[in-house]
């Protein structure tokens, strides 16, 4: 679950190296490292433990020679600590080899252990280290050979890049499973994990297929089967642009990516809903990209939808959603169980696969299931281009924007926002919910930037509750029906960033568990905004207060029933209860964030984690 970078050119290779490299740090920070062939033909490797800030101040205390030739990585471990000695890249026992690799080799143990028997000195405690060792043994003058047969021996998911001080002028790219894209330039070529990471330096790319390798110099690519056949070249030019982002004055991407959520949502609906006149009567939508005929989504009989962590969540509430509005039978998963569970599904199911990313190991690997299973598979993504998109048979893009901090926020709104739209499009093709309805929920759905912007007011108090509970050990998050997924988004918001344990429930079954947990050194967070479970929530709250456990509560605005069972209330305004997961996760987000901050954590970049998690 890595960030790979290679380069071969005319130009200085490292500064190129490190700074795409960065574009890649949401794919893990546990070390980085950069490997060059400089004019002597020398192999020189520099890495360090941590961001790849580090990386740069040790290349400043020891700068690196002008290289025409280099790949560089960024780590999140996943076998052997996060410590200098397993950062990549890792090289054979020579010192002639350089590997970077992202995915994880599966049988790398039984490979290591034949490996030290024919003598190769093992420094680390990686799996990619075979890799440069099996190539070395392999090696007999011709590195594309070495590679090609290392390639049969390597079992799992890959993507490597390959350098040697015997061909100075060559780079060696190999894929299975991991993604790898080629970057060509003029008379400079590239490796890259995603198109972003370069597309500042070029928009002519070759996505390499699994099974295949490249072999790049600075003006020629050329691409094999893993059984050395030569493959024709595709050559793709990407139109898309990538914004970056900047605090812009907030002390965390976090803390402005939840207040860009108003934007966000306002730009969304103003592009996908009707407008003029004549559009409004008619009340379609545009849901640009869906690409699927109003005649083949009158005909689905079942839509499953998967997605990882907050995603998923996402696509919880999103069933729900559907099944008020297109009366459809949705199941959710997520994608690492689905992709093993032989799901039964055929041509007649709409697979929704939702992904900020696009870059998930799991969510590709179930995508690919249901597409040889015969359905079709719509993807709701927030990285244009991204593997994911070029994988489904129509995307619905979030348009979010870039999303730096490693806690989604404005992408799960997004996500959210994107489900009310392709529910209340598959209603309009099943007529499922009459015209005066829909109009109605197409003028609630506007006014929630509105809305979102009055939440964000309410800030200073969420502020003052988030600290006065940040002492906490353990926190509970309850919900019912359509706000039970907020409340295990709440949960995972605050897991993920203060790391404080909690979990989140279903309202209605804390009795069968979850109550025992309940004393006065808990934290109980609920969500019982106006709805027609709202005196079930009641009733569980009192249940804790019972207990002694410390509640707040997440109530509509101007109930004053709330305020006697609660020890702290954020208020959000009233909406329909189908649309109040959009408003009652924003205090959630609020509270997680300022608990973090106030435990000096790091917010945007927590421990143990990766943005896009690219490996199973
Ligand atoms: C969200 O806060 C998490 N960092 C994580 O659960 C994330 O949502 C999950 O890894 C899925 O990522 P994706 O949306 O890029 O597929």
């Amino acid at each position: 679950m890595c960030g790979i970078i290679g380069y071969v050119g005319t130009r200085d290779a490292s500064p190129i190296l490190i700074e795409s490299l960065k574009k890649l740090e949401y794919r893990g920070y546990d070390s980085s490292g950069i490997g060059l062939l400089d004019h002597q033909s020398h192999l020189i490797v520099r890495k360090s433990k941590g961001k790849i800030k580090n990386l740069e101040e040790l290349l400043r205390a020891r700068p690196l020679p002008f290289s025409n030739i280099g790949i560089s990585h960024t780590r999140w471990a996943t076998h052997g600590l996060p410590c200098d000695e397993n950062a990549h890249p890792h090289t054979d026992s020579a010192h002639h080899i350089a590997v970077v690799h992202n995915g994880i080799i599966e049988n790398y143990a039984e490979l290591r252990e034949k490996l030290k028997k024919q003598g190769c000195r093992f420094l680390s405690q990686t799996d990619t280290e075979v890799i440069a060792h099996l190539i070395s043994v392999l090696y007999k003058g011709d590195l594309k050979l070495a590679v090609q047969k290392a390639m049969a021996r390597l079992k799992g998911a890959f993507a490597i890049g390959v350098i040697s001080k015997d061909h100075p002028d060559m780079l060696i790219a190999a894929r299975v499973g991991s993604p790898l894209i080629i970057g060509l330039g003029d008379k400079e070529n590239y490796i890259a994990s995603d198109v972003p990471a370069i597309l500042d330096r070029t928009r002519r790319v070759i996505y390499l297929k699994d099974g295949q390798m490249a072999v790049l110099s600075k003006g020629r690519v050329e691409v094999f089967t893993f059984d050395g056949k030569k493959v024709r070249l595709k050559v793709d030019t990407v139109s898309f642009t990538v914004g970056s982002a900047q605090k812009e004055g907030y002390d965390h991407f976090m803390l402005k990516e939840i207040h860009e959520q108003p934007a966000v949502i306002a730009a969304m609906l103003k592009t996908c809903l009707p407008a003029g006149r004549a559009a409004h009567q008619s009340g379609k939508l545009k849901l640009e990209g869906l690409t699927i005929s109003d005649k083949a989504l009158a005909s689905i009989k079942k839509i499953t939808v998967v997605a990882c962590g907050t995603a998923y969540h996402a696509g919880l509430v999103g069933k729900y959603v559907l099944e008020a509005l297109a009366r459809l039978s949705v199941e959710v998963d997520t994608s690492s169980e689905f992709r093993y569970r032989n799901a039964i599904i055929d041509k007649h199911t709409l697979m929704v696969a939702v992904s900020q990313s696009g870059e998930t190991a799991d969510t590709l690997a179930a995508v690919r299931e249901a597409r040889a299973k015969g359905a079709k598979v719509i993807s709701i993504c927030n990285v244009i281009g991204s593997s994911l998109t070029r994988e489904s048979d129509g995307v619905l893009y979030t348009h979010a924007g870039p999303e730096i901090g490693v806690a989604s926020t404005k992408a799960y709104t997004a996500q959210l926002m994107m489900f009310y739209l392709l529910s209340l499009k598959l209603a309009q093709v099943r007529h499922s919910v009459p015209v005066r309805q829909q109009r109605k929920l197409i003028k609630d759905l506007q006014s929630i930037p509105k809305l979102y912007r009055e939440v964000l007011k309410t800030k200073t108090t969420i502020v003052k509750i988030a600290q006065a509970n940040s002492h906490f050990g353990c926190f509970l998050y309850l919900g019912r029906n359509i706000n039970y997924p907020t409340a295990l988004e709440g949960a995972l918001k605050l897991k993920e960033i203060s790391y404080i344990p909690a979990e989140g429930y279903a309202a209605g079954e804390m009795k069968h568990g979850p109550i025992a947990l309940i004393d006065e050194y808990r934290a109980v967070i609920c969500i019982a905004v106006r709805s027609h479970v709202y005196e079930k929530m009641i009733s569980n709250i009192q249940e804790i207060r019972a207990r002694k456990g410390n509640v707040i509560v997440v109530a509509t605005r101007g109930d004053r029933q709330i305020a006697p069972h609660a020890d702290y209330v954020i208020e959000v305004p009233f909406v329909d209860e189908l649309l109040s997961p959009l408003l009652t996760v924003i205090p959630l987000q609020l509270i997680a964030y300022y608990i973090a901050v106030k435990r000096g954590n790091d917010v945007d970049q927590p421990r143990n984690l990766a943005k896009s998690v690219t490996v199973e």
